[in-house]
């Protein structure tokens, strides 16, 4: 399995993916996707695994300060068009990221996220943030609110293959985002908000933005 950067012509790939990832969540636009790879080609990466994409993760950096708890998906990308991309922000913030239902636990998703530390790293940002989904949630929903749900997860009680994941990743749970997504029918529109603190992370140097070849070298 190979973690490399995002092409133009992984469009057709990635929209593929995310057809068989989501059932309810519509993918990205063509345009979307261009959009993206316009404002951020440094944020965004592919795994490929014997020439097929399998898992997809894109990012973005934003002013943190201008959403907290009360922001949506559609309003940290603009509606996927991502030209809230913002590299006077010092957060990188995952917007999505996706593995190919039959090739799970085998550690995609962890190089996925592995890439996405290094890239926080090599461009001295403070922080990865982002809205994760609670595809589990909705199974209990009628006994329990999705803050309960969470804390369950987080103590051990419930597994949600998202959320676990996370945790298992080095994020920290910092509380519920209503109506963050409101397409996701199995979160009920909820997500978790988590965070992963740069360890590296220095106040005094400015952000640094990799060439995509280096970042290709390095991941
Ligand atoms: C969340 C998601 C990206 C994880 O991808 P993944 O490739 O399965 O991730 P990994 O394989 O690295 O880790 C998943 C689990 O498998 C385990 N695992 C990893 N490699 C393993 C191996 N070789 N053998 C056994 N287990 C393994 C991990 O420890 C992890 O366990 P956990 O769930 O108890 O924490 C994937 O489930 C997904 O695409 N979900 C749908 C899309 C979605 O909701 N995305 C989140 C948007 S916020």
């Amino acid at each position: 399995m190979k973690i490399r950067i995002m092409m133009t012509e992984d469009i057709e790939a990635a929209t593929d993916l995310q057809q068989r990832v989501y059932s309810a969540i519509p993918p990205f636009t063509q345009q979307q996707f261009e959009s993206l790879l316009d404002h951020f080609p440094q944020g965004q990466f592919v795994a490929e695994l014997d020439g097929k994409i399998v898992g997809l993760a894109v990012s973005l950096v934003i002013m943190w300060d201008d959403y907290s708890l009360h922001h949506t998906w559609n309003s940290v990308t603009n509606n996927g068009y991502f030209d809230t991309h913002d590299m006077s922000g010092r957060t990188l913030y995952g917007a999505e990221v996706c593995v190919d239902p039959a090739v799970r636990h085998h550690g995609v998703g962890h190089g996925l996220y592995e890439a996405r530390r290094k890239l926080c790293r090599a461009m001295n940002l403070k922080r990865i943030i982002a809205g994760g989904r609670l595809p589990g949630y909705h199974k209990v929903a009628e006994r329990m609110l999705p803050e309960e749900y969470a804390k369950r997860v987080v103590w051990g009680e419930i597994y949600d293959p998202v959320l676990r994941f996370q945790l298992g990743e080095g994020f920290n749970y910092c509380g519920i985002l209503k109506g963050y997504l409101p397409a996701d029918d199995d979160s009920l529109g909820n997500a978790a908000l988590i965070v992963w603190l740069n360890p590296d992370f220095d106040a005094d140097r400015p952000t640094v933005l990799p060439t995509t070849k280096l970042l290709q070298e390095g991941i």
